[in-house]
């Protein structure tokens, strides 16, 4: 199984188009060591040969394929390497990338909860939308962890896991969450059995999580957010990261504890990065502080190999 990061930043990007935080300003002035990443999104094939999933459809997706040669049409006068879409929320981020798929020729497969169905075809009608267009055609994520497989894309199978975290704002049910709003993936290789575990978005510790997490070889999970208060502290926001669905890496009960207390051959792997956090500047010391974790920094283009 082959695992491409095709955006490795949290909405918005790095750097964000109106952000003058450290960083961003930083990295356009060439003066922080870093890499701008484009917003949330991965694939998976079961080799690299073959077509691929696409795991949240971003805002950035044209450049994302652009810059991913395996997704690109190689075969006939339209193609795709994407034999199918997988949403792990109704987030911006992840999902108004469906829009520039809109020129397929037939209806996009499109794998997501029922509350993210619901959320896109109310609170934000992306898909009535699309309706117009190509069009989807929707198949419902089971919440019960019960196994399940992208058409077209043999030698993985996936399993979701219901998330506390949060709808997205335009959501009906923003402050009170429902089962599926925001789900953990698990991607096994049906040959070897190894397994990914992947959550841009995750809230707050939660036995079942560990559980599932602890039964993984690799874990790609929620790294939006160093400290809790990083966006009232920079003056960007008055919430904190744990309000808005994302437990910080710092601190006691944070991201970096969790990591920690894996198994040491687990690979830890934080993806979904906000422009605000000092862990994308190379030089700084919670960086460095993650390197003596063995915990890495997911990157566009970022191919894992399992
Ligand atoms: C989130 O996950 O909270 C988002 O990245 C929000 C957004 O898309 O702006
Ligand atoms: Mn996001
Ligand atoms: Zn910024």
């Amino acid at each position: 199984m082959q695992i491409r990061v095709l955006g490795a930043a949290a909405g918005g990007g790095f750097p964000q188009w109106n952000c003058n935080c450290a960083n961003c300003a930083g990295l356009r002035a060439g003066t922080v060591r870093a890499h701008a990443r484009t917003q949330s999104s991965i694939c998976v094939a079961g080799d690299a040969g073959r077509d691929w999933a696409l795991i949240n459809a971003s805002p950035d997706i044209l450049e994302q394929i652009r810059a991913a040669p395996v997704l690109q049409p190689n075969r006939a006068a339209r193609d795709t390497g994407i034999a199918g879409v997988l949403l792990m929320d109704g987030q911006v981020d992840h999902s108004t990338g469906l829009f520039m798929l809109r020129e397929r020729g037939q209806k996009l497969p499109l794998w997501c909860t029922d509350p993210v169905f619901e959320d896109l075809t109310q609170g934000n009608p992306i898909l009535r939308v699309l309706e117009h267009y190509c069009g989807v055609d929707r198949r419902a994520v089971p919440l019960d962890g019960s196994p399940f497989m992208i058409d077209g894309v043999p030698g993985v199978s996936l399993s979701a896991l219901p998330l506390a975290s949060k709808a997205a704002p335009y959501s009906p049910h923003r402050e009170q969450s429902v089962a599926g709003d925001n789900i953990g993936l698990t991607l096994t290789d049906n040959s070897t059995g190894r397994r990914v575990f992947y959550a841009p978005g995750l809230g707050k510790y939660d036995p079942q999580v560990d559980a599932v997490m602890r039964a993984a070889d690799c874990v790609m999970v929620d790294g939006t957010f160093w400290t809790d208060d990083e966006m009232i502290a920079q003056g960007f926001s008055q919430k904190t990261g744990r309000s808005i669905g994302h437990l910080p890496q710092s601190g006691p009960g944070g991201m970096l504890e969790w990591l920690d207390s894996l198994p040491a051959t687990t690979r830890k792997v934080l993806i979904h990065i906000n422009n605000t956090n000092p862990i994308l500047d190379e030089d700084s010391p919670q960086r460095a502080e993650l390197t003596r974790h063995g915990v890495e920094v997911a990157y566009d283009g970022m191919v894992i190999t399992l």
